[in-house]
């Protein structure tokens, strides 16, 4: 009865160190590609009249999940780090309680599809600067991450700025309108060229059939007419 089983032998895995090397790169590879990520965005930067009213984005992204994630928003103050607001979310999707220590300032990513987004209100020429989006997920040994977006206050009346850029607006287009006009010159020229050449090519051929009949090469028109072409 129990030599059946003696007959199956268990598939060969190989020395059980590799499979465990195998296992740890794999372990690595997947743990550095699901680590924590904060993101402002593919623009990290926007340009705002005084005044007005601003939403400086980030959303976290992590494959592995959150769990108590821990962030803050802080804003570089000449150097010296000022927190702006600050909240642990317990998981995903939940609505965060953020603790806010600077005036106009709201949480507006509600943790709705991981954005932790902020809002200023009303800014001024002091809002203007570096805001750093932070955050540590405990599942990855409390690894600290952030992303960057500056926020650039300026003045409605940019009469300087707009100068400047209907100066480049007029160069670009001038530049632009050049590269038109010589481009034309460019497949006009290559047109008459061209047009030159196939004339020239009929005239190499005619000539050549010329040059044949006269030197009697091609036979049967060497033989037809051989002479009164040259004369
Ligand atoms: C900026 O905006 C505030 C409020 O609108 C205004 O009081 C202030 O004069 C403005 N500053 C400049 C330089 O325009
Ligand atoms: C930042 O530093 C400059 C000079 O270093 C100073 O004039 C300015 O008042 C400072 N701003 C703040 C908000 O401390
Ligand atoms: C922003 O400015 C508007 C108009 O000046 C004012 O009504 C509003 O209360 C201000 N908001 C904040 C949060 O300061
Ligand atoms: C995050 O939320 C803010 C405010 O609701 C919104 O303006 C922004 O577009 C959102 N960003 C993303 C990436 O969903
Ligand atoms: C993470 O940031 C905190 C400050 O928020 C700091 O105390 C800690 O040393 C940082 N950890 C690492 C690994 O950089």
């Amino acid at each position: 009865m129990e030599v059946q089983w003696t007959g199956v032998k268990p598939p060969k895995l190989g020395p059980p160190h590799t499979i465990v090397g195998l296992i740890f790169f794999v372990l690595l590879g997947v743990w550095y590609a699901q680590a924590l990520e904060m993101s402002v965005g593919k623009i990290p930067f926007l340009e705002a009249v005084n005044g007005s009213t601003v939403v400086i984005p980030c959303t976290y992204a992590s494959c592995i999940g959150i769990k108590n994630l821990y962030f803050n928003w802080q804003f570089n103050d000449n150097g010296t780090m000022q927190k702006v607001c600050e909240s642990v979310i317990p998981s995903e999707g939940i609505e965060p309680h953020v603790s806010i220590y600077r005036e106009r300032v709201e949480f507006v990513g509600k943790n709705h599809n991981n954005n932790i987004s902020i809002l200023l209100w009303n800014i001024t020429f002091e809002d203007g600067g570096e805001y750093t989006c932070f955050g540590r997920n405990p599942k990855e040994k409390d690894k600290n991450h952030s992303a960057i977006f500056n926020l650039i206050v300026v003045d409605e009346l940019r009469v300087v700025d707009n100068t400047l850029t209907i100066i480049i607006a007029s160069a670009v287009g001038g530049a632009i309108a050049l590269l038109m006009g010589f481009m034309l010159l460019k497949n006009l020229t290559l047109f008459v060229l061209a047009k030159l050449e196939e004339k020239n090519k009929e005239c190499l051929v005619t000539s050549s059939g010329i040059d044949n009949t006269e030197n009697g090469l091609s036979g049967s028109k060497a033989d037809s007419k051989p002479t009164p072409k040259k004369k």
